[in-house]
């Protein structure tokens, strides 16, 4: 989210390129992705996930995929985050699982969606763990917030994520704190249009911030999902004024790969921090959306064509 509009929209845009496609998907995984991606199968993300769990950090588990068009897909999808978390409460792994509706068949029909992720939901229940609905591009908010409602209302153990680029999350925030809920809150990682987001990063952190202290007024558990030093550190300030525990009510999250040693500074202050973790082979676009967020990123993974 860093990104001046221009240069986020021409990498995003270039990702829609076939080219572009063909040939980062054949190279990208060895030259940049394997830095933010566990690798492609879930024994590739089982050790990874065991490895940051011994360094102190909680994990949160996603399958990449998204916008699938078979239902066979979607059910195929629900069906591997069931195992994982069978998987999780077998071998004592610290980890829960947040993944994208589209992934489980919201695309194809809503209903779908929602009996898939309501499996998943059953599964997270009966294994005493959590499960989170990422928030994809604007024209999916509304359906993510009504399917996260009727999940909510079913199973404690469901939480969702706000993105503060949008004008429309503080009132969002608003409406859900009622049910005490699980949110993640973030900036927001796709281009959208300014007639319905800030297009100024200043905004955008300020409203994060505003966000964080209203999520943390209310009853439910706040992820505080950012690598933003400056938002962090306020965020402390925050809850050692107002005395929240450093454990409990709010934790850390950040991506795989991205800030670790910051991150490690606050497993050792005590704070509860969870990776978010991806694994699989569909990992294209969520590489294109890192490399968007940081121009550097472009020239490490550039770098990497050269030097492998
Ligand atoms: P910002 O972009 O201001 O970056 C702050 C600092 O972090 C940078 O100066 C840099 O040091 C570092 N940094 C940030 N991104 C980097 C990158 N790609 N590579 C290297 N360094 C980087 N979005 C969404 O729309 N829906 C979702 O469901 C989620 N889910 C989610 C889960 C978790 C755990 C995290 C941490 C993030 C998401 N996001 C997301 C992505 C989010 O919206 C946002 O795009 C990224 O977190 C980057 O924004 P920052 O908050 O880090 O701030």
């Amino acid at each position: 989210m860093i990104l001046d509009r221009p240069l986020r929209a021409a990498i995003l845009a270039a990702a829609d390129s076939a080219l572009v496609r063909r040939v980062v998907s054949r190279y990208g995984f060895r030259l940049g992705a394997k830095r933010f991606v566990a690798g492609e199968s879930a024994d590739d993300f089982l050790s990874v996930a065991r490895a940051v769990n011994a360094q102190g950090f909680a994990v949160a588990c996603g399958i990449l995929g998204e916008g699938v068009a078979s239902a066979q897909e979607a059910t195929a999808a629900a069906d591997q985050y069931c195992a994982l978390l069978r998987t999780f409460a077998q071998d004592g792994i610290d980890a829960n699982v947040a993944f994208k509706l589209t992934h489980v068949g919201l695309d194809i029909d809503r209903n779908l969606a929602l009996e898939n992720a309501a499996r998943i939901a059953q599964t997270a229940l009966d294994t005493n763990n959590t499960m989170r609905l990422d928030m994809e591009q604007s024209r999916y908010v509304d359906s993510t917030l009504e399917t996260y409602r009727e999940l909510r209302s079913r199973y404690a153990c469901v939480g969702a994520v706000l993105q503060s680029y949008l004008f429309r999350s503080m009132d969002d925030l608003r409406l859900l704190l009622p049910l005490a809920p699980n949110l993640r809150i973030v900036k927001g990682a796709y281009l959208e249009p300014p007639a319905i987001a800030f297009a100024n990063k200043a905004d955008v952190d300020a409203n994060y911030l505003r966000m964080v202290e209203t999520a943390l007024e209310g009853d439910g558990y706040t992820a505080v999902a950012t690598h933003d030093r400056r938002i962090v550190e306020r965020v402390i300030a925050l809850v050692e004024k107002r005395g929240i525990p450093k454990r409990g009510r709010f934790e850390f999250q950040m991506l795989y790969g991205i800030s670790t040693p910051f991150a490690q500074d606050l497993v050792r202050a005590g704070y509860r921090v969870r990776l978010a973790v991806p694994f699989g082979t569909y990992w294209f676009p969520y590489l294109m959306r890192r490399l968007a967020e940081r121009p550097a990123n472009l020239a490490f993974f550039l770098k990497g064509a050269f030097t492998k």
